[in-house]
């Protein structure tokens, strides 16, 4: 069967394609909330599914520019893709994939990013894992740093108004040196990040913003929860940092060193960060922080020359993919990358892969030489993954994108 598949002309079928992902978080979103959501997603960029008149499954993507190694590239951030019950496993989310990739790539974003609520549903549609995203949680006792206070570090906690004004420039310059963090605009800061409706509370208490000062200037946030509890009349609660940027590596530090150390708290615990975070250096005792790490942002080469073309890479060298893309078979064949761009060839292919490894390998988080070892790429010349590695080498830190969206 084929599904009608088409963006949203009006609030009413945006609310019905956001409601597909939202019943499974117990409802679909008032007129509201529609609105204030189409402020971030316009309606053009969200895909309805249709069986007869009725709206049956939705799918979104965010108009990011997302940094990669060497610059920052147009990208889809699929966002809110759901399928109602009722019409489960009948190819709805295919045809919805296809026709929002296609939309992507005719927007001139040549790479689409997401993140999965179940790991093995986006591998089919040619994404692959491209970073690691860890769960952190550390005793109290074990709060400590390596390094003495800097002396010109001062914090102070401001209002999610007045961080409208602050945040956004810290945010920049590190989004600016990070693969995978994306841009926000001004509506983005306002509604996702710095807004706290009870209702996201989840037993916490209110949304706080801690702002760093290095010699008088703002150079690190941390946006933080309480989650206050006494057992045996101890203190058995825990602070849950949400969003945690230093710009640079004593901003990093300093920032860490305030919220790490809270009185009344157990445990500090944090999300998302990646594993080569600064802090595993700086703190005195890294065996006590308990990390579970799990895939994080995942990414899709739309367009596999512009793609290639747009990020940088490292030397002199050259190396010939044979690309295999099932879903998008435009991007099938060999491509070769040299001084710095990619391009179609008929030389022979150093590695053979699926696109969705590409996908692993664009923004640094893997090597071809472990996605080799991991069996999910084939060397056709001796070499081949140590030729692409020094190509893509880069000195970028490891991809972080700080957000689930
Ligand atoms: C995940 C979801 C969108 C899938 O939609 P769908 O229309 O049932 O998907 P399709 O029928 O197009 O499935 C395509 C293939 O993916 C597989 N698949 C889809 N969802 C899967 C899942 N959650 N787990 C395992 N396999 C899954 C199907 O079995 C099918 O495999 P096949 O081609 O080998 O038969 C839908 O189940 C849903 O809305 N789930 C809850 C919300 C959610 O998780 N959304 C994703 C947000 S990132």
């Amino acid at each position: 069967m084929t599904w009608d598949v088409r963006p949203t002309k009006d609030l009413e079928e945006f609310k019905g394609a956001v409601g597909a992902i939202s019943h499974y978080f117990g409802g679909g979103p008032d007129d509201e909330r529609a609105e204030r959501f189409a402020r971030v997603l316009p309606l053009e960029r969200m895909h309805a599914a249709f069986d007869g008149d009725a709206v049956v499954g939705g799918a979104g993507a965010f108009p990011f520019q997302l940094t990669v190694p060497g610059g920052v590239v147009p990208c889809g951030g699929v966002t809110v893709v759901g399928v109602l019950p009722t019409h489960r496993r009948r190819g709805i989310l295919t045809a919805m994939m296809r026709t929002q990739l296609e939309d992507i790539r005719d927007r001139g974003e040549s790479i689409a990013a997401l993140w999965a609520s179940e790991e093995v549903i986006y591998g089919r549609f040619g994404y692959g894992m491209a970073s690691i995203a860890g769960e952190v949680a550390l005793p109290s006792g074990y709060a400590g740093l390596r390094q003495p206070p800097d002396e010109t570090a001062r914090s102070r906690l401001i209002s999610l108004d007045e961080a409208k004004a602050i945040l956004p420039a810290i945010y920049d310059r590190v989004r600016a040196t990070t693969p995978g963090m994306f841009d926000r605009t001004e509506a983005w800061w306002e509604l996702r990040n710095l807004s706290d409706p009870p209702e996201r509370r989840q037993g916490g208490g209110e949304k706080n913003v801690l702002l760093l000062e290095l010699g008088g200037q703002p150079a690190g946030y941390a946006l933080y929860r309480v989650f206050s509890k006494f057992e045996f009349g101890s203190a058995a609660g825990h602070v849950e940092v949400i969003e945690a940027l230093g710009d640079g590596a004593v901003a990093t530090r300093e920032l860490w060193r305030v919220v790490l150390d809270m009185d009344w708290l157990a445990t500090l615990k944090a999300f998302l960060l990646p594993i080569d975070h600064p802090l595993l250096q700086q703190l005195r005792y890294p065996r006590r922080l308990q990390m579970r790490i799990g895939d994080g942002l995942w990414v899709r080469l739309v367009d596999v020359g512009a793609a290639l073309s747009a990020r940088s890479y490292s030397g002199e060298g050259a190396v010939v993919f044979e690309v295999e893309d099932a879903f998008l078979p435009e991007n099938t064949g060999r491509w070769k990358i040299v001084g710095g761009k990619a391009e179609r060839t008929d030389e022979t292919a150093d590695l053979a892969l699926d696109v969705r490894e590409l996908g692993a390998a664009y923004l640094g988080g893997f090597t071809f030489g472990e996605l080799l070892r991991a069996g999910t790429v084939r060397e056709l010349k001796d070499g081949g993954a140590a030729r692409a590695d020094a190509l893509f080498l880069t000195s970028s830190p490891k991809p972080w994108c700080p957000e689930i969206f």
